[in-house]
């Protein structure tokens, strides 16, 4: 197996959602059905320790997430699909870069220092309450993720740049004070690839509980759609499509010409009933076949994890090589 040439895990916490599908799901399937790439995603169900530690809820969301990444029609056979936890080089990796890795640089991180800011705004006596160390080294975690398969692109959303910043920080140490082994990893961050409103008009998100389920029902998913909020602009009045959330869901799913056409009726004074019924219609008929497909693997989970079985085979024809070339060259070997 080749190193990565794009790699990107995805914590199981929570249903998948539209925002998922679009943001990280349907990119992640375009590039895992191209020959001339090595890519690799996986569950990162190690991270998902950190905030969950709800067992029944973990094991759910990396069945859901896995069926509904497999579902939408990942090429699973051309790329690396994984979880974390059956790659043991993972952690152990982990712990090499943690000694190599300054305290002062896992200060900086953004979510550490949020949490400490959080205590000390509740005039909490002790600014690290709460805080594991799970949380605290947590991108050296992902840096292990990365660098286990020298990655070279690694999309992700923007509020991980640092992380990836910090992972070349540590590869960079690596790199002098032993030998040249990892490559610096690149974030890539696609500005296209659309941050999708939610229910209440935020960027749609499990923190916010304003997300619509990629997979429930059709009755369930006109549901959700009907409930999105829209302003009191009357049936036939022009409306704004730039401030609209039915618009830009709308956006993220249609072609160009179709979006053209319907800032066209925007214009011209669509009733929100309507545009809702034709938001829902749009979804609906993109996922319906994946639907279908998706509740098929929820009810055979074996069939998931044979596939799940089968990429870590292939993850570890890399990793298991790899990992012992790192060993030796810290000096961990065979003595004789
Ligand atoms: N921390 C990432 C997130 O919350 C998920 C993740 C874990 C990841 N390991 C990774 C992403 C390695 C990219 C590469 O979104």
């Amino acid at each position: 197996m080749k190193n990565a040439d794009f790699l990107t895990g995805i914590t199981p916490s929570g249903t998948p959602h539209l925002g998922n599908y679009v943001g990280a799901i349907r990119p992640a399937v375009e590039s895992s059905k191209r020959r001339d790439l090595t890519s690799y995603y996986f569950l990162a169900d190690y991270h998902s320790l950190i905030k969950n530690h709800d067992p029944k809820k973990r094991e759910r969301s990396s069945l859901e997430i896995a069926a509904a990444w497999i579902a939408l029609g990942l090429d699973y056979e051309n790329c690396v699909f994984y979880r974390q936890s059956d790659i043991p080089e993972i952690p152990e990796l982990t712990w090499i870069l943690t000694c190599l890795t300054a305290k002062g640089l896992m200060n900086r991180a953004h979510a550490y220092k949020a949490a400490i800011q959080e205590n000390e705004a509740d005039k909490n006596k002790d600014s690290d309450k709460g805080i594991t160390m799970g949380l605290f080294s947590y991108p050296i975690l992902m840096a292990a993720d990365i660098l286990m398969f020298n990655a070279r692109k690694v999309p992700v959303g923007k509020d991980q740049i640092q992380h990836l910043e910090m992972t070349r920080d540590i590869a960079g140490r690596f790199n002098h004070q032993y030998k040249k082994l990892f490559i610096l990893p690149e974030v890539v961050v696609d500005e296209s690839s659309a941050v999708l409103s939610g229910l209440d008009g935020r960027k749609m998100s499990k923190s916010y509980n304003n997300f619509i389920p990629l997979f429930d029902t059709e009755k369930q998913l006109r549901k959700m759609v009907m409930k999105i909020a829209t302003n009191s602009i009357g049936p036939d009045e022009p409306k704004d499509p730039k401030t609209c959330t039915l618009f830009s869901i709308y956006k993220a799913f249609a072609t160009e010409s179709e979006t053209q056409a319907m800032a066209e009726r925007y214009a011209k004074g669509i009733a929100w009933g309507t545009m809702k019924q034709e938001l829902f219609e749009y979804i609906n008929q993109i996922l319906k076949e994946p639907r279908t497909r998706y509740d098929e693997l929820i009810q055979n989970p074996g069939d998931i994890e044979t596939i799940l079985k089968a990429g870590a085979v292939k993850a570890r024809e890399f990793s298991v090589p790899f990992l012992d070339k790192i060993r030796k060259t810290i000096g961990i070997r065979s003595l004789g």
